[in-house]
């Protein structure tokens, strides 16, 4: 059963509204200051994130600290109910640190360190930009440590990116020598560094990749990824100490980027008290549908979530348009109110823009914000009033801070093996496709209304239902016999073509697909893989089977010759050289099944081979009979359930209650049905057991 979490943030138990505040732009206006005030107020935000990219205004000169105007605003905010998530501004650098420190800068990967300028671009490992930055933050929060308006740090701002130069080359070779217990034929065994000539006879001689340099090695790529990782996240350790030890209760965050692979977040989610990520989805775009554009926020949400399986903070998302996107739709009306409660729905405890006022000038001044250029009369703005309807509604939901998810179905998705597949040269390389599968699968999971965790692939499996894991390319260590565990005490397990081809290095598993003893789980061995171009498939017939699964589909793009050991074929090819081959099979193992899908086919074929399997293995969704477009997710503090219901989609829906409930965002009573307007969105709630 699911526990309540307290509220991330104690001094606000509360859902919180907010976002990303930049008074440090607006100094010589002082008036705004108020007038932001009041118009914050008035939208129902209780939280505004400062700071972040404030250093120059911070210490204009080295040694020189004017901290006036950020006492005064966050006295100000706080005296009208207005929490401070306070950030460290490490994300950009002033001027005369650039002229003054130049290693402070980042290098590229073609060797070349850049100018002064822009954002994200420091060494992460460079000593005096550390020493910089924990002097500046230690600053800070000796000033505000007992401030009682001050909620949460935020640090830095969506780490990123990699740095080239001497320092960061040195100590990844310091990394790949702890790594490798100092014995380089080690590492020359893992990266099979024989392969045209790239042995190596001392770490002194490794460079990290480059285009102009070596890129070929793909366990090198692989331990490079992992560096950075290491290393971003050691800079965020650093800063992480830098407040934590003068202020030990006040939880700190860092917000995470959608889909970002340059990172394995997962490696950084014991660094941080409350994960927090940022969300930008294109709306109302022309290629795909409305509830399909949903998928974008709810992977990400239940990716981030399913890092500490508990409540995090939706840090950023436009209330209107974006900036950057190459095409800046407006939210059509109710959308902003609708994806905001999406992201509580799968378990953030805000509701955070970026940004608040937009800016005057440079880059992002025609970015959606709270507050428009028009200034004091921007609560006449259609936005406005969409932000403050959803200030109101969060403002009801206090009984759901806390509460989580319980999820009976997980999707592994990993960030090493995306580089992985990203960098293997082969089968079909114009169309691998990793992410863009596991979206695939997750999406029956998303649309048939059942809740869903984002897990690696060595996390705990025992407590779902069923596990799929499309495409797991590289099998980590012990993770085949995890799996095996988890089928044989009756879990199922959905995996596809290009299964455990390589091992954590990127070396091949020798003795036949799928590697690394899963051939005996899935009881079959995959002894080609056929990749075909765009026009051309290859037919797909299913057997008689206990699923039910009948008729014929197609398989595109890549498709596996498949050979029984032990499994049943569910499907065979029927036609190509291959027809009469396995292509989708089943194999039992224990009180479990292992389903293996050896090829790629649509996501109609893929909704067809899980209603089927979901009815044998029983699960229930969180509603029966959920209408195309409407999305159903819930929440729980293990006696009470609470269900969102979603339309994402331009028609009106109607939803079985299955009983009498009350919508808890306007205690409209609806009596078994419910009718559904475009992108209206419904919470009731249910007791469990
Ligand atoms: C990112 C950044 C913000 C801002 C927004 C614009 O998420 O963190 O500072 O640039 O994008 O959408
Ligand atoms: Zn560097």
């Amino acid at each position: 059963m699911t526990k309540k979490f307290p509220p991330a943030a104690p001094r606000v138990p509360h859902m919180v509204h907010g976002g990303d505040y930049n008074p440090d732009q607006w100094l010589e206006f002082p008036e705004v200051l108020e007038d932001d005030i009041r118009l914050l107020k008035g939208a129902g935000i209780n939280s505004v994130s400062v700071g972040i990219f404030a250093w120059a205004a911070l210490e204009p000169q080295e040694g020189v600290y004017t901290f006036e105007w950020l006492d005064k605003v966050i006295d100000r905010l706080y005296e009208n109910g207005i929490y401070t998530i306070l950030a460290t501004p490490s994300g950009a650098r002033p001027a005369w640190m650039d002229k003054k420190y130049p290693e402070c800068m980042r290098t590229n990967s073609e060797g070349v360190q850049n100018t002064h300028g822009r954002r994200h671009n420091h060494c992460y490992t460079s000593p005096k930009y550390r020493e910089l930055v924990w002097n500046m933050n230690r600053r800070l929060a000796e000033r505000y440590k007992n401030h009682p308006g001050i909620m949460m740090w935020h640090l830095s701002n969506e780490y990123g990116g990699e740095c080239h130069c001497p320092l960061c080359a040195e100590e990844f070779r310091s990394f790949l020598r702890k790594k490798y217990d100092n014995d380089i034929n080690k590492l020359n065994k893992a990266w099979w560094t024989y392969f045209w000539s790239h042995k190596f006879a001392d770490f002194d001689e490794i460079d990290p990749p480059s285009n102009r340099g070596e890129n070929a090695v793909h366990g090198l790529n692989l331990d490079w990824r992992r560096f950075v990782t290491h290393q971003t996240n050691d800079f965020m350790k650093m800063e992480y100490r830098s407040v934590k030890e003068i202020t030990p209760d006040i939880p700190v965050t860092a917000n995470y980027m959608t889909y970002y692979d340059v990172l394995n977040y997962r490696e950084m989610r014991d660094t941080l008290d409350v994960i927090s990520w940022d969300c930008y989805p294109k709306w109302h775009n022309d290629f795909e549908t409305t509830i399909d554009t949903s998928h974008e926020g709810a992977f990400n949400h239940d990716f981030f979530r399913s890092l500490l399986h508990k409540p995090f903070f939706l840090m950023e998302s436009t209330p209107s348009q974006v900036n950057w996107h190459r095409i800046n739709k407006l939210k059509r009306p109710g959308m902003h109110y609708l994806a905001s409660l999406q992201a509580v729905a799968h378990g953030s405890d805000s509701v955070q823009y970026f940004q608040i006022r937009k800016s005057r000038g440079a880059s992002e001044k025609f970015h959606g914000a709270v507050i428009d250029h028009v200034g004091p009369d921007t609560d006449k703005t259609r936005v406005y009033k969409e932000i403050s309807r959803v200030g109101s509604s969060l403002s009801r939901l206090d009984e759901i801070v806390g509460t989580t998810t319980d999820s009976k179905v997980a999707l592994i998705y990993d960030t090493y093996n995306r580089c992985a597949i990203n960098d293997y040269q082969g089968f079909n390389n114009a169309n691998k496709k990793y992410l863009d599968t596991c979206l695939k699968h997750y999406s029956y999971f998303h649309d048939k209304g059942y809740n869903c965790d984002i897990i690696p692939p060595y996390d705990d499996l025992s407590k779902y239902d069923i596990v799929a894991a499309p495409m797991m390319y590289m099998l980590y260590d012990g993770v085949a016999e995890k799996l095996k565990e988890y089928v044989s005490n009756g879990g199922t397990l959905v995996c596809t073509y290009n299964t455990a081809y390589v091992d954590e290095t990127d070396l091949v598993l020798l003795g036949g697909f799928p590697g690394g003893g899963l051939r005996e789980l899935f009881g079959i061995w995959n002894e080609e893989t056929d990749a075909l171009f765009p026009s051309q498939s290859v037919g797909i017939r299913y057997n008689e089977n206990s699923l039910g699964l009948s008729g014929e589909i197609r398989a595109v793009e890549i498709a596996e010759l498949l050979h029984l050991e032990g499994a049943t074929a569910l499907a065979e090819y029927s036609s190509e050289f291959y027809a009469g081959m396995p292509a989708i099979t089943v194999n039992n193992f224990g009180k479990g099944k292992a389903y293996y899908i050896g090829a790629r086919i649509d996501k109609k074929a893929i909704f067809d081979f899980y209603d089927a399997v979901f009815k044998d293995i029983k699960a229930e969704p969180l509603l029966s009979d959920i209408p195309e477009g409407v999305s159903v997710k819930s929440r729980n503090d293990g006696e009470n359930e609470y269900v969102f219901i979603m339309n994402f989609s331009e028609e009106k829906k109607t939803v079985k209650l299955g009983g009498k409930y009350t919508d808890i965002l306007t205690d409209e009573v609806y009596d078994d049905i419910a009718e559904l307007d475009v992108y209206k969105i419904i919470i009731i709630k249910r007791k469990i057991g």
